[in-house]
């Protein structure tokens, strides 16, 4: 499932002129996610469009089988629980927004014991989640994931998880490889995010979903709210409360049970901030990006590139799903720096890469702060572009979560002849951003593995080609 199986790719990203047309990205990798968790969850048969085929979601839909699910893709694939799909490039061929996905869930409660261990290849997402799945079923399985997962933090949902009674055997520093045991019934509980965390939090509400009486989450922060718009959608009893602080309490009450939905999946705006952004730092260029999702909680990189000057309009603004949607018109403009203060930092959190590069490109300096968790990303992403701009002759100051970027005002970056070797260091988005900014180098520049794009946006290559004209 994961990329590190295949060789790397390496590829040169060198200024080709304006880029112009019309693309789709692919569905939202959040999104994506849920719609196989809760249709898995649900009694009956669920259909998705739209989903994310990219390795992360196929990573959530492996382990799902492996519990119980039966997930038929598009072009079939059988009905037995452990049918496969098509190794480690799943879908890359197939992306589109017709291709149904059906599946039959087992039902809150009726997750199976994994035979294996569950493969979360570079997945985040999937690892917690499904570990809060887990934990309130009496099965015991064990989660292991490629060199970047296996670096990444999972404290953070142990500690609530072993609140309601889950157990844990992870590798030294709470990571994976990891083993937990989960429990029947499960406590519930009141747990209020020491980081804001949208895994953190959906980890907990999906170990609620099994658990008897009121599992709450008390957010300070709001972050990304797809888990709950999704629980109430497949009929979960789910409320939020918002305090006079913005502090949101979240209440969900177990032993829920889930019924079947029909669910298009948006696209990922987090994926549409790369065309969006190559179209406004490329003269020239004249970019829309369709059916792209808008929930305000994942909006924030759109807003503050507005507020940079960014020649962006909003089109065709309609609810796919139970989320907004527009399509995004991007047209080359002159930047300006910006303060960006943390509490931004949740509704853009993985957008920060190529907001750096718009940065770089903008005229005078642009402060972004509240960046500590982006040192504990697929990649320390705050270190590795702070590294990567400054070997493109970008001026900036990296301090521990606060970075500062003196643009260049619109000139091309240094870099030439591709001589400029870019580490994407098992990062997509990494990989991605620095992708952009080589089309606006002197001469451009090489990333030693673009791969990794497959775990989000499978079609980045080709849809700069297309652009590209
Ligand atoms: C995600 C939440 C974010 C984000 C990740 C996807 C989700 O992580 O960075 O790519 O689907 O809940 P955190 O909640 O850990 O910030």
């Amino acid at each position: 499932m994961s990329h590190t199986s295949s060789q790397p790719a390496p590829a040169t990203f060198a200024p080709s002129g304006p880029l112009t047309g019309t693309v789709r990205v692919p569905g939202d990798k959040s999104i994506s996610h849920r719609s196989l968790m809760l249709s898995a969850l649900a009694v009956g048969e669920s259909r998705v469009t739209g989903l994310l085929e990219g390795e992360d979601v196929m990573s959530t839909a492996a382990a799902m089988r492996a519990m119980g699910a039966v997930i038929i893709p598009p072009d079939g694939g059988g009905l037995s629980p452990d049918a496969g799909i098509g190794g480690g490039h799943a879908g890359q061929g197939g992306a589109g927004p017709d291709r149904l996905w059906t599946i039959h869930g087992v039902g809150v409660g009726g997750l199976l014991q994994p035979q294996t261990a569950l493969d979360m290849g570079n997945s985040g997402t999937s690892t917690r989640l499904l570990m809060g799945l887990v934990a309130s079923h009496a099965i015991t399985a064990t989660f292991i994931g490629d060199a970047s997962l296996s670096k990444r933090p999972m404290g953070r949902v142990i500690d609530p998880l072993s609140l309601m009674g889950a157990t844990f055997s992870p590798a030294p520093g709470g990571r994976l490889p990891l083993t937990m045991s989960g429990i029947v019934p499960a406590v519930p509980l009141s747990y209020r995010l020491p980081v804001a965390s949208a895994q953190v939090k959906s980890a907990i509400l999906l170990a609620g979903l099994n658990t008897p009486g009121i599992t709450e989450v008390i957010e300070p922060v709001p972050t990304r709210d797809h888990s709950e718009r999704m629980l109430r959608g497949f009929g979960a009893d789910l409320s939020v409360e918002v305090e006079a602080d913005g502090t949101r309490i979240i209440r969900l009450m177990g032993e829920a049970e889930l019924k079947p939905q029909t669910i298009d999946v948006p696209g990922d705006p987090s994926s549409a901030a790369f065309p969006v952004v190559a179209a406004l730092i490329t003269p020239g260029s004249e970019v829309r990006v369709t059916n792209v999702g808008m929930n305000p909680t994942r909006a924030g990189i759109f807003n503050v590139l507005v507020a940079m000057g960014a020649d962006l309009t909003f089109e065709n603004e309609r609810e796919v799903g139970g989320e907004p949607v527009a399509d995004i018109v991007a047209r080359h403009s002159v930047l300006t720096g910006i303060d960006v203060p943390p509490e931004v930092a949740p509704s853009m959190i993985d957008e920060y890469p190529i907001f750096f590069v718009a940065a770089a490109m903008a005229q005078g300096v642009t402060h972004a702060h509240g960046l500590d968790e982006l040192r504990v990303k697929e990649s320390d992403r705050l270190a590795i572009m702070a590294g990567g701009l400054a070997r493109l002759g970008v001026h900036l100051d990296e301090r521990e979560d606060a970075i500062s970027i003196t643009g260049s005002g619109g000139e091309p970056l240094a870099g030439g002849n591709g001589e400029v070797m870019i580490h994407a260091e098992l990062d997509h988005r990494i990989a991605m951003s620095f992708a952009i900014a080589g089309l606006n180098t002197r001469g451009g520049l090489t990333i030693d593995d673009m791969s990794p794009v497959a775990t989000s946006f499978p079609t980045f290559q080709a849809m700069l080609r297309d652009l590209a004209g």
